[in-house]
């Protein structure tokens, strides 16, 4: 029932300036963000990847309708890049990239400064021995940022993309991206969608997400299975066993924070597991989506507002 009101003060601002004065370090923001700087995600980094987990940072930010800020987020990224090569951890960590926070909703150019930002970013990536790959936002960004994987993909063809169960459209894109040396993540989705475009009841959502882990797992490209419900985990095991793919040539990723004790045994199992970790100030969009996927959050993080 709090799903679609938080879904939609993810994108109020007014809250958004309200709530971002709350310290990266209080209680509920940290379990899911554990820091703010470079410094920071690298040692989160370090310690996941020593406890045998592959991770893809995100450096948070979105819908940024700033060309100043959209380049403060690329220097970020190269900032980012550069201390995992140093510190020996680019082969076990990437990085993951929302297009809208590159440039993508700037008026008139958008798409075409966040290709360029993207590519900037690709190269960077590249450079230290790892890979980039594109989150995919509210379902008005799904065309472009599939075309703008498509571009980086003739130079960068290691670069990979989210697609989301909960889009109508999602199974016909996984069939289009299951080939060889093609990356897909796929989640179930976090955004306010009409239903215009998107299943709303969680069960076709799942039906949905086995249709389309079907077809990737039956593909030649490489999936990602993005999700922390047991019944996919084990159904995403189930087809791996059934098109003969070994461990590896697939993998888990959940997001830092959530079923931490899965995430280790799925991994001592011999599973590649990877988790996804964002970072950095502007936290309140990913906070909110988290709180909508799970309501009784909402408390935790009340009790950090007053606290505060
Ligand atoms: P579901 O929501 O059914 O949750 C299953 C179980 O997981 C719950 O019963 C609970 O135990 C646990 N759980 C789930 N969410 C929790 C939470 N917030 N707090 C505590 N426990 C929780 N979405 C998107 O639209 N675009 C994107 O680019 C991405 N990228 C992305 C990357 C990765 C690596 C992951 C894992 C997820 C995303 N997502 C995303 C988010 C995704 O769409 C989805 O909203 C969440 O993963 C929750 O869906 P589940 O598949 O986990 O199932």
């Amino acid at each position: 029932m709090l799903r679609q009101p938080l879904l939609l003060l993810a994108r109020s601002t007014k809250v958004k300036d309200l709530v971002s004065t709350m310290p990266v370090s209080s209680g509920i923001v940290n379990r899911f963000v554990p820091g703010e700087t470079t410094d920071a995600a690298v040692t989160a980094t370090h310690d996941l990847i020593e406890s045998g987990l592959h991770v893809t940072l995100d450096f948070l930010g979105e819908d940024t309708l700033d060309r100043e800020q959209a380049d403060q987020t690329v220097a970020a990224y190269l900032d980012l890049l550069s201390s995992l090569s140093e510190r020996g951890l680019a082969r076990n960590a990437e990085v993951s990239v929302k297009l809208s926070a590159i440039g993508q909703a700037l008026p008139d150019e958008g798409e075409k400064v966040a290709l360029e930002n993207a590519r900037t970013i690709c190269h960077a990536a590249r450079n230290a021995g790892t890979t980039v790959t594109l989150d995919m936002e509210d379902h008005t960004t799904t065309d472009s940022t599939l075309g703008i994987l498509r571009e980086l993909r003739k130079d960068f063809p290691e670069t990979g993309a989210v697609l989301q169960a909960y889009l109508r459209r999602t199974e016909a894109d996984c069939r289009d991206l299951a080939y060889e040396g093609s990356r897909v993540r796929l989640c179930k989705g976090a955004y306010k969608e009409p239903e215009s475009v998107a299943f709303q009841d969680r069960a076709e959502v799942d039906k949905s997400y086995v249709r389309c882990l079907k077809v990737l797992m039956a593909g030649q490209g490489y999936p990602m299975v993005a999700s922390h419900d047991p019944r996919m985990i084990d159904i995403a095991g189930a087809l791996a066993t059934r098109y003969n793919r070994t461990q590896g040539s697939y993998e888990y990723q959940m997001l830092f924070g959530i079923r931490p004790d899965e995430q280790q045994r799925l991994a001592e199992s011999g599973e590649k597991v990877r988790v996804y970790l964002p970072y950095g100030g502007e936290w309140y969009g990913y906070l909110m989506r988290r709180m909508a996927e799970r309501p009784s959050n909402l408390r935790f993080f009340l009790r950090s507002l007053v606290s505060k």
